[in-house]
């Protein structure tokens, strides 16, 4: 038997525009513990209807495998998708059909199993050089800013094929400038074309504006000569041709791909270092726990690196959420939906699901150590289906490697231990997440944390 769809109220002229504004996450998981697996969001007001719009959410498990997998009844053509792709680019993340087919077949094969791990010894020297720079002195430091500097190092070498040091300062100003603005438009009721030069295009244009020409700067200083990789991601696209027209992809498709690389590849992995070292800095327990495993050798430090990040990653999905449209009338948790409704996806709610996440608020990476039995979708940071993340083991590999690295030399504690969280384009602290590191004198034994 179908029910309506329950409607929280909210501002009788915006609906639920404000209460988004103010704070995204908590209203989605508020909203969520009151009115179940299915929740109509109205942004605007009530009537008449063509001044606003509806979101509707999906927080159980089996219809995001549903959203994420059936291409049928849950397109891409969505208001965040649109908003991505005016903003940054039509890359593979907003590409849809055969274009977006053809373009991740060129770059896939950078990212099988075997390539990931011939970047390890890559990531390791990156990682060293954090570990040992001069950013890592004992005291107080920025987690965020250090996990930005390592993940786009990474992410340069490994895919453009030399460092990208003269992009980081521009980028690092521009992401959170980005966030913003697009965030801003996507919460707008009508929207006004980009090329209109109106006061609320303008922060948007220009944040595009200078993201391009970082992308045109990177594309620039590359050349097949000069690489040290010999097929790295800017060499695939160039050679890249159309089956059937044998044409070459154009230099502006090239640049887009480039920038949804660049910021895809390192914002969201820094965001998952980040939080997850915030965590771990108020469990020492923990963090010996992962040293005593690396200096005793053995697969062990990988397991526990990696299932603190796994954890991090479901109290912080750097995706906190996704959009879907529907292309077909369905149901969600027993509500009938109509066609053309905005789906919304929340990793934020679902990863806190009750049903399947006990003492959900809790970091407990040993629930990624003992595997515990849940449904796919109860976790799902990296997305899934075809257009799951094509970055993912990448991201994982990179997390457990500077996680090993930085805690064998380093204690973290958790300075600040309110932590601030902006859920713009990704999920990114609001500051500085302040942490004191200090040098480590001997590492413990296994035996002696795991006793
Ligand atoms: C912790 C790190 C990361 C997280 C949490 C993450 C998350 C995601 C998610 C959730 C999606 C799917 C979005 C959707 O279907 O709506 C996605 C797609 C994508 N990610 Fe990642 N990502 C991470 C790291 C990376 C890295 C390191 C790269 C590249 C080096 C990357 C490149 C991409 C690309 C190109 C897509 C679009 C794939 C497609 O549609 O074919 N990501 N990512």
């Amino acid at each position: 038997m179908t029910r309506a769809i329950p409607r929280p109220a909210g501002h009788p002229l915006l609906g639920m525009v404000p209460a988004f504004r103010h704070d995204l996450l908590g209203t989605l998981e508020r909203t969520f513990r009151e009115h179940g697996d299915c929740v109509a969001y109205r942004l605007g007001p009530a009537r008449p209807r063509w001044l606003g719009r509806d979101v509707i959410a999906a927080y159980h498990p089996d219809d995001v495998a549903r959203a994420m997998n059936d291409g049928t009844v849950f397109g891409r053509d969505t208001t965040g998708f649109t908003v991505i792709r005016e903003s940054i680019g039509d890359g593979l993340l907003t590409r849809d059909g055969d274009t977006w087919r053809r373009h991740r077949r060129t770059v896939q094969p950078l990212f099988s199993r075997r390539r990931v791990t011939g970047y390890a010894a890559l990531m390791a020297a990156e990682a060293e050089k954090i570990v040992d720079g001069p950013a890592m002195r004992p005291g107080i430091l920025d987690l965020h800013h250090l996990m930005q500097r390592f993940t786009l190092r990474v992410v340069g070498r490994a895919l453009f094929g030399d460092d990208i040091d003269n992009v980081v300062a521009e980028l690092h100003e521009l992401v959170p400038l980005l966030g913003e603005a697009s965030t801003a438009r996507r919460l707008q009721l009508f929207t006004i074309p980009l090329t209109v030069p109106t006061p609320c295009n303008r922060p948007l244009r220009d944040v595009r504006r200078r993201l391009f020409a970082v992308a045109e700067r990177v594309l620039n200083g590359w050349s097949r000569e000069s690489s040290p990789v010999a097929d790295d991601l800017l060499s695939r696209l160039r050679g890249a041709r159309d089956p059937q027209t044998g044409e070459t992809l154009s230099e502006q498709e090239i640049r887009d791909e480039v920038l949804g690389f660049l910021l895809a590849g390192h914002e969201t992995t820094a965001g998952a270092l980040t939080f997850t070292l915030h965590e771990l800095g108020r469990r020492p327990d923990l963090q010996d726990q992962i040293v005593a495993a690396v200096h005793e050798g053995g697969p062990a430090a990988d397991v526990l690196a990696r299932a603190a990040v796994q954890e991090g990653m479901r109290l912080y999905p750097p995706a906190h959420s996704t959009e879907r449209v529907t292309l077909e009338n369905t149901e969600i948790a027993g509500c009938p939906v109509p066609v053309g409704s905005q789906i919304l996806i929340s990793p934020w709610v679902t990863h806190r699901h009750p049903e399947f996440w006990p003492d959900a608020h809790r970091f407990d990476p040993s629930r990624f150590v003992r595997e515990d039995r849940r449904p796919r979708y109860a976790y799902f940071p990296f997305g899934g289906g075809a257009r799951a993340c094509v970055g993912m083991q990448f991201a994982l590999l990179e997390s457990t490697v500077l996680l090993k690295a930085l805690l064998s030399r380093f204690q973290v504690d958790t300075t600040q231990h309110d932590m601030t969280l902006a859920p713009l384009l990704t999920l990114r602290p609001a500051g500085p997440v302040l942490a004191t590191v200090s040098r480590r004198a001997r590492a413990p034994r296994v035996a002696d944390v795991l006793a």
